[in-house]
């Protein structure tokens, strides 16, 4: 029986949030917080590769905590990537420099499925287990730690395409061609995803995002029949009492299924005003975002005014989470995030 990780502070300020519960001031992470605009994650990045470092459970502890006090970030996220469950699926993964990932063997037929196969968590994601451990043993209890994983969509998207896509013909074209393969892959994606989140969990993430991040590709009937009810196996099938952050771009059409799919917080990105996709959402879940990421490019008085902005539209009620509406831009100056995070903790001191 292996130790138990010493827990976060349930009455930490982001999990409050996460329940809909008052707070002291809204609390604000970054997505991806732990990454590529922090010089000092360049300089670990320049001796290893992007994956070596997700293998290494010292290196990807090091890395989810930099910017915990360089910026004063109210949420760990723990260092490791979307695509790593699909290694061990037997899609095959690398990431070559400045070219983004490439799946070795695209899944695009019942028989490329078929041949995919079961996936031993432990076995083979055990060192994103392990680096968690290590951060939480590592982290103030005040600071929770968000784990994570692409939603079944999106990973379905990259192991379809081979990579990224803009317009995904060879998803769709699954998808529409043989419903009954889409649905396997699906179901084996969504298999993986509760094991490896729930490992997640037992190693002492407090939270769980759920990222479907090019989810904007669908239209709504398409979302419903294709996608919602393996979000929602997901959802369902991950330890109690977490919060889980559902979180899309471009879904603006998609809120109120997303919703129904499952998550105590909806995440929104930067393309709707917050209080009008509250108000669609209803008060059933909380919110997180959405600053327009690129914002963070202006200068800090600036990005101060659009955060208050995105304060006001909240309007203090319990139940958001501050964040950008999507990642953090690769050049984004460090200071003009650490002015963000300043900014949201004062403005919203209640
Ligand atoms: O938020 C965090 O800081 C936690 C770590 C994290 C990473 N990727 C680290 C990473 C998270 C949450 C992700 C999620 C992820 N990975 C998504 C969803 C994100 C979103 O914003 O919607 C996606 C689509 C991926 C797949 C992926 N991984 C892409 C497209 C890339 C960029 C490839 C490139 O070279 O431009 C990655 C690489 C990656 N993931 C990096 C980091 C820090 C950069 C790796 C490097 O140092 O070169």
């Amino acid at each position: 029986m292996t130790q138990l990780p010493p827990l976060a502070d349930r009455n930490c300020t982001f999990l409050k949030a996460c329940r809909r519960e008052p707070a002291d001031y809204t609390p604000i992470w970054i997505m991806r917080q732990a990454g590529r605009y922090l010089p000092e994650y360049r300089e670990l990045r320049s001796k290893a590769s992007f994956l070596e470092m997700c293998k290494d459970p010292d290196l990807a502890a090091e890395v989810t905590l930099m910017p915990i006090d360089r910026l004063g970030v109210d949420a760990a996220i723990l260092f490791a990537d979307i695509l790593l469950v699909v290694e061990p699926m037997g899609a095959g993964l690398e990431f070559a420099d400045g070219a983004g990932p490439r799946i070795a063997r695209p899944v695009r037929s019942g028989a490329d499925v078929d041949h995919l196969g079961e996936v031993d968590v432990e076995g083979s994601l055990g060192f994103v287990f392990e680096a968690a451990r290590r951060v939480r043993a590592a982290l103030a209890p005040r600071i929770p730690l968000i784990g994570f994983a692409g939603a079944p969509f999106t990973v379905a998207s990259y192991m379809i395409e081979g990579g990224g896509s803009r317009d995904y013909v060879h998803t769709k074209t699954l998808m529409y061609r043989d419903a009954g393969a889409w649905h396997a892959l699906m179901e084996r994606i969504a298999r993986v995803l509760i094991d490896y989140l729930n490992g997640q969990i037992a190693a002492g993430a407090q939270a769980i995002q759920l990222f479907d991040s090019w989810i904007g590709a669908l239209g709504p009937d398409d979302y419903r029949e294709f996608v919602q009810p393996h979000s929602k196996r997901v959802i369902e099938g991950l330890r109690p009492g977490v919060p889980v952050i559902h979180f899309g771009t471009g879904a603006s059409a998609l809120l109120e299924l997303m919703r129904d799919a499952g998550g105590d917080v909806i995440g929104l990105d930067w393309r709707i005003n917050l209080d009008e996709g509250w108000r669609r959402l209803g008060d059933s879940v909380g919110v997180q975002g959405n600053l327009d990421p690129i914002v963070l490019y202006a200068d800090p008085p600036e990005i101060r005014r659009r955060a208050k902005r995105v304060l006001d539209r909240a309007a203090g009620r319990p139940g958001h989470v501050f964040n950008l509406g999507h990642g953090i831009s690769r050049t984004v100056p460090v200071d003009h995030a650490i002015a963000l995070v300043d900014a949201v903790h004062e403005l919203s001191r209640r």
